[in-house]
């Protein structure tokens, strides 16, 4: 008899009326392909954008299984896989289909979740945590000594990045509203910036580089931040032609998934260097709930459904 499996699926793009939980076959791993019982899945910004109608940008079809980011336990393994076998509990990014019961991908996307770890809070990681590591790392280059300016200090990425800044020896100026300054500073950064309070970019100068993580406004203004020669990254903006500072490298990172980069996440955990903080979890049942919270840009940490 086939296996079946609950998803959270779209047939058209649309707000969170357009979102279903459905009953489907369970696939079968192919080759180089493990099948993840998934334990815990984040919920993040991405998973809103696509189905607004990102998705159709992206080059994905509808349908769409909803979700990014997993932790679970490896249920089967297609031929020729022999880095991770049946028990092996795991974490990762996913293309698409991470809000479901189990979910197929590539077994070179996903590595061992951090042992001290939970299912809940290791879901916690991979997207944010990737994000961060290659706008930062890869993309700014960031070294020990650097002054990095951090706009999102509070959100799912923002939270990892600043202690991920911080482990690698970085000087770290993060900003949010006063809401989360107790939050944002139990995270060690160096300096706070509350960015209700005045405009950032008359408090914030010199920095190396810049870990932009809202885009609009808030990425044009971060120019002013960077010192002469420096790095802004975004996430989120779509940089054009017109760099109102031309001095300044920009750069525009789409997060991809990266095993060894994992495994460096995961080492950081082990080392207490990095503990993510999940702010919400909800039931499978409740993923629009959990959408529309992310969707409000008020999230503190993650946003984490419970699948099993
Ligand atoms: N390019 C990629 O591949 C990629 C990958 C991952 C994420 N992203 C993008 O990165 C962005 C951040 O993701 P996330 O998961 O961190 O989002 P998130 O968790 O939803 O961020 C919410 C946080 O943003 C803060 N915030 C809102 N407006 C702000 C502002 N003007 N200045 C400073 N902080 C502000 C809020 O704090 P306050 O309430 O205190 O304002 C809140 O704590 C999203 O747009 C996401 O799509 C892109």
């Amino acid at each position: 008899m086939t296996k079946m499996m609950k998803a959270v699926s779209i047939d058209n793009y649309g707000d969170n009326s357009v979102v279903r939980l459905v009953e489907l076959p369970c696939s079968t791993p192919g080759p180089g392909k493990i099948r993840v019982a998934v334990r815990a899945a984040g919920v993040n910004p991405v998973d809103w954008k696509i189905r607004n109608g990102a998705g159709q940008r992206m080059g994905m079809t509808l349908p769409i299984r909803m979700g990014s980011e997993i932790s679970g336990v490896v249920d089967a393994v297609g031929e020729g896989v022999d880095i991770l076998g049946e028990g092996d509990e795991v974490f990762g990014i996913v293309s698409s289909g991470g809000f479901a019961e189990y979910v197929v991908v590539e077994a070179d996307d996903l590595v061992r979740k951090p042992e001290r770890l939970d299912f809940i809070h290791s879901a916690a990681i991979p997207l944010g945590g990737l994000t961060a590591w290659q706008s930062m790392i890869d993309a700014g280059g960031l070294k020990a000594g650097d002054r990095l300016l951090i706009t999102g200090g509070s959100g799912g990425v923002g939270s990892l990045a600043i202690q991920i800044a911080k482990a690698k020896g970085a000087h770290v100026t993060a900003m949010a509203s006063s809401r989360n300054e107790a939050f944002v500073r139990s995270l060690g950064v160096d300096a706070f910036v509350d960015y209700t309070a005045q405009p950032f970019e008359q408090v914030v100068s010199d920095m190396d580089v810049v870990f932009d993580t809202i885009g609009g406004e808030t990425f044009k203004r971060a120019f002013r931040t960077v010192r002469p020669g420096g790095v802004l990254v975004t996430a989120v903006a779509f940089p054009g032609e017109d760099k109102p500072w031309s001095d300044v490298r920009v750069e525009r990172v789409y997060t991809k998934a990266n095993a060894d980069q994992l495994s460096s996440l995961r080492s950081l955990v082990d080392e207490g260097r990095l503990t993510p903080h999940v702010g919400t979890v909800y039931s499978f049942e409740d993923v629009t709930e959990a959408l529309e919270l992310s969707e409000s840009g008020r999230a503190q940490g993650k946003i984490i459904l419970a699948i099993a």
